[in-house]
């Protein structure tokens, strides 16, 4: 039986890819390995979205390409929007790779490359248009939680942005697809999924009849009750809506959390941006949300030293992480992708002040979210337990609550997949600490 490495290098969407790419090779007969030297087959699916990302990838692939000296029988390919991006240009450069497949309905071809014996190396990276064909299986290694995408691709063009460059243009799949999908993990006895796009509110803008997100979560509650628990993710400020206030506070599926990026706090830097919203807006946004959803926790993401981003700039970002007391946060330092608007941009910030900024970011960060956390203690929450959180030789359970922040906590042995209640004794940043109470 050959065997199948597949390195995920992205967002939760490339690791759906990677999962799909695993389901769709298992049916050519590929069990999947983590261990190179006995893979017949290794696929790298990459990122683009910052610079770093794109330098893993090629580090790792040229190191693949010297095993390959030794080992010429294994074949490598690269998938994803790093391979999207980058196209035949891939093949070029590195002489030993096989294929390069991008993403959307491009890696539902790689089956059909695969067979194309003694041929050379092929790249299918046409813009998609198309979504991956939802009756192919996708391999979930987990029994119990599972992403489900419902949208691909972007239509918003951030001026710092590749996203739309690598996915496409926004399209959505059919309502009845999503739910099929859904009731038949709930039936094999999943407690979570996690609806996926690049923009998941923005969902069926383009569909005919025209279905909203707030209404796709209503149609998903229907099915699902409280047998699961629902996520999404990643939510764009402008689709934030009454209704889908409404809906996250009303449906019991639907989980108290929203990732609804800020990039800024400042409206100059959001214009510069082409974020189409100003802080007052977004602000308005998350207060209509808090107003609404009872224990809500907001993360977001923040783009530090974007060209152009002055010291005031800069503070009115704090500020507002003050304002909103984020749960948590991703920040990341601006990185200049070729083919966008902002890689152009004269204003460049000097690296030195950005990695003074990131630190500020990431220490008000850490103040804010342990301030929120330690507010926990005390409280009984319920948790969906989870080995793959708990640290190595701990001895302790582990777990992520509605509101998806991570309980270690001690107490009788209690099975992955199931519920649990643990009352919260300590907090730190980024996790909380408890003791069992019940589990079920
Ligand atoms: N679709 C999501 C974001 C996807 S990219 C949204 O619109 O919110 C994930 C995050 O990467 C972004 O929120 C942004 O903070 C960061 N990012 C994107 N491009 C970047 C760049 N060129 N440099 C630094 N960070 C970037
Ligand atoms: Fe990128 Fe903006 Fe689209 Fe998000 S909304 S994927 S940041 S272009
Ligand atoms: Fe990267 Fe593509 Fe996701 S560029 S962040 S893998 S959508």
């Amino acid at each position: 039986m050959p065997k199948l490495k597949v390195i995920t290098f992205g967002c939760q969407a490339n690791e759906l890819d990677s999962a799909r790419i695993a389901g769709l090779l298992a049916h050519e007969g590929y069990s999947l390995t983590e261990d190179d030297g006995e893979a017949d087959l290794i696929i790298l699916n990459g990122c683009s979205i910052r610079e770093k990302a794109e330098q893993k990838l090629y580090s790792r692939l040229g190191a693949l390409q010297v095993m390959k000296l030794r080992q010429p029988g294994v074949r490598l390919g690269v998938a994803g929007c790093l391979a999207q991006r980058e196209g035949d240009a891939l093949l070029r450069r590195f002489p030993h790779l096989d294929l390069v497949v991008g993403n959307g309905e491009h890696l539902a071809e790689i089956s059909q490359l695969l067979r194309r014996e003694h041929g050379r190396p092929v790249a299918a990276t046409a813009e998609p248009v198309g979504l991956f064909p939802s009756n192919l299986d996708v391999h979930r290694d987990s029994r119990f939680r599972a992403w489900v995408g419902i949208m691909e691709g972007c239509d918003n063009f951030c001026a710092f942005c590749v996203v739309p460059l690598t996915r496409g243009r926004e399209r959505s799949r059919p309502p009845d697809e999503v739910v099929r999908e859904i009731v038949a993990l709930r039936d094999r006895g999943y407690r979570e999924i996690t609806l996926l796009g690049q923009t998941v509110n923005s969902y069926g803008a383009k569909l005919e009849p025209r279905v909203s997100f707030a209404a796709l979560l209503r149609r998903i509650d229907a099915e699902v009750g409280t047998a699961m628990r629902v996520r999404f993710t990643t939510s764009h400020p402008k689709d934030v809506t009454p209704d889908l206030a409404e809906a996250m506070r009303t449906l019991p599926s639907v989980c108290p959390h929203i990732h609804l990026p800020v990039q800024s706090g400042s409206t100059r830097t959001l214009a510069r941006m082409e974020r189409t919203y100003t802080r007052e807006a977004y602000l308005d946004r998350v207060r209509l949300l808090t107003t609404f959803v009872p224990g809500l926790a907001i993360t977001t993401d923040i783009i530090v030293g974007f060209p152009g981003e002055s010291d005031e700039d800069f503070l009115e970002t704090l500020s507002l992480m003050r304002e909103v007391r984020f749960d948590g946060s991703f920040a990341f330092k601006f990185s200049p992708r070729a083919g966008t608007p902002a890689s152009d941009f004269t204003d460049q910030v000097p690296e030195s002040e950005k990695v003074t900024r990131l630190a500020k970011v990431l220490a008000l960060q850490d103040e804010i979210s342990l301030e929120r956390n330690r507010a926990l203690i005390g409280h009984q929450v319920e948790v969906l337990v989870d080995r793959e959180l708990s640290k190595r030789d701990s001895g302790l359970a582990a777990g992520r609550t509605r509101q998806n922040k991570i309980v270690h906590f001690g107490g009788d042995a209690v099975e992955e997949g199931t519920l649990a209640t643990p009352k919260i004794t300590e907090a730190t940043p980024h996790h909380l600490k408890g003791v069992l109470i019940a589990s079920s």
